[in-house]
């Protein structure tokens, strides 16, 4: 052999070898509500340093219903342009079979993690996603407008109802035409879901199916509950509620036109950054409770990381997932996005606190909070989230007494299960 060949040879081996294993494009999809995208990109930059390789974002519907429905598809078909799922708390149970089991791989990191949560993502000893941030959401108030009008921090939804009423219509009288008085999630999709969870259970009525499998939705608190959400929309929230989900509601609160807010902790740092019309002027807490009870109810949000069986860079991509699961990424993340981390040495972090005050104030609030019926209901969930969301969204939307929605729930729900 020539030296030039031998050259020429080994340059193009080296060249094979940097284009597959060495330089792999590795595809995530994930949903992209506030700035999730540019936020991601500067997660995954060490990342990409550190190993050569890149990693393309492909953004999906804000609605977490809708990408469900689109990973669903993808994964059935096993496409294999896709790499690495971005997933909701909620699906581990229905999208396990097309995943990689990552109990050993990711082991020792797991154990920096809340179990609880780690458990979440395990579906019959597989560990299907790992962990990225979870979720727990906060009552958003204006401070100066409460304070301007002599209002204090409701803790029932019976007292957000009446000092929303009172605050907007005192800013109105006062030529603030745009002001509402609370905004929230009353689209019909997994939001609403999580919305009206909170109004059922923080009033007594039950989280739709309890975790030994019982049908409980059908009852008078859960129904009382939701006949207050029904008086909302067009009398302290915009008739336009009944089509939003997390970011239209952000979009109200953040141009400075709500007294209140529910939503994720995501929209902690977005409403304090420095194009925000509400920065400085709000405080979080947690969500009201039912008259007549004390304690308030979180819906358990959050996301993780899959790797795809059918993806062509699996190594890369199990690479990727252990980082964006790790201490490193949780960090950025926590600190650019206001996300909660699932690391519980992140909640003593000095960075975190001073940049973020939500996270270490909500370790609690997370930790309480409670789960959709997604265990009980397993690969059914889907549809059971969606036959709540719909009998909801027809109450609130005047088109059903909450009585006659619930009860007819109930028979499609025992239909589906029994
Ligand atoms: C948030 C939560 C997620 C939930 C979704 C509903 O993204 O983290 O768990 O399903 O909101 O809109």
């Amino acid at each position: 052999m020539t030296s030039f060949f031998k050259t020429t040879v080994a340059a193009s081996a080296m060249a094979l070898v940097a284009s597959s294993a060495f330089a792999a494009e590795i595809t995530y999809v994930s949903g992209a509500v506030g700035n999730a995208v540019e936020d991601f990109k500067k997660i995954v930059a060490p990342w990409e340093a550190k190993t050569g390789h890149t990693v393309k974002l492909v953004p999906m519907p804000a609605s977490t219903t809708d990408q469900f429905g689109q990973y669903r598809l993808w994964l059935a078909a096993g496409n294999g342009d896709i790499d690495l799922y971005q997933t909701d708390v909620i699906w581990a149970p229905q999208l396990a079979d097309h995943f990689v089991d990552m109990s050993e791989k990711a082991g020792e990191l797991m154990k920096e993690h809340f179990p609880s949560i780690v458990e979440s993502q395990t579906v019959d000893g597989k560990l299907v996603a790992l962990p990225l941030f979870t979720d727990a959401p906060a009552l958003y108030y204006r401070k100066d407008l409460l304070e301007k009008h002599g209002a204090s921090v409701p803790t029932t939804w019976e007292e957000l109802t009446a000092t929303a009423k009172a605050v907007q219509d005192a800013e109105r009288a006062a030529g603030n035409n745009d002001i509402w008085g609370f905004v929230w999630q009353g689209n019909a999709y997994e939001g609403l879901t999580c919305d009206a969870l909170e109004w059922v259970k923080s009033s007594g009525g039950g989280q739709i199916v309890e975790p030994d499998g019982t049908i409980s939705i059908n009852n008078e608190k859960a129904a009382a509950a939701l006949e207050l959400a029904a008086t909302w929309p067009g009398n302290i929230s915009p008739e336009g509620v009944l089509a939003y989900q997390e970011e239209e509601a952000r979009g109200v609160w953040q141009t400075g036109n709500a007294v209140f807010m529910r939503n994720w902790p995501y929209a902690y740092g977005l409403g304090n950054s420095d194009d925000s019309a509400v920065k400085g002027l709000f405080g979080v807490t947690t969500l009201p409770t039912g008259q007549g009870h004390d304690t308030s109810a979180a819906t358990l949000g959050g996301w993780n990381v899959a790797v795809s069986k059918y993806g062509d860079n699996q190594d890369a991509a199990i690479d990727l997932a252990l980082y964006l699961a790790g201490a490193e990424a949780q960090k950025t993340r926590s600190l650019i996005a206001s996300n909660l981390p699932t690391i519980v040495s992140l909640y003593e972090d000095a960075d975190i606190a001073r940049e973020q005050p939500i996270i270490p104030q909500w370790k609690d609030v997370f930790l309480q909070a409670v789960p959709r019926p997604s265990a009980p209901t397993r690969e059914k969930y889907n549809e059971v989230s969606t036959l709540f969301f719909s009998a909801v969204h027809s109450v609130i939307s005047g088109n059903a007494a909450a009585k006659d929605a619930l009860a007819n729930l109930e028979d499609d729900l025992d239909d589906l299960l029994n």
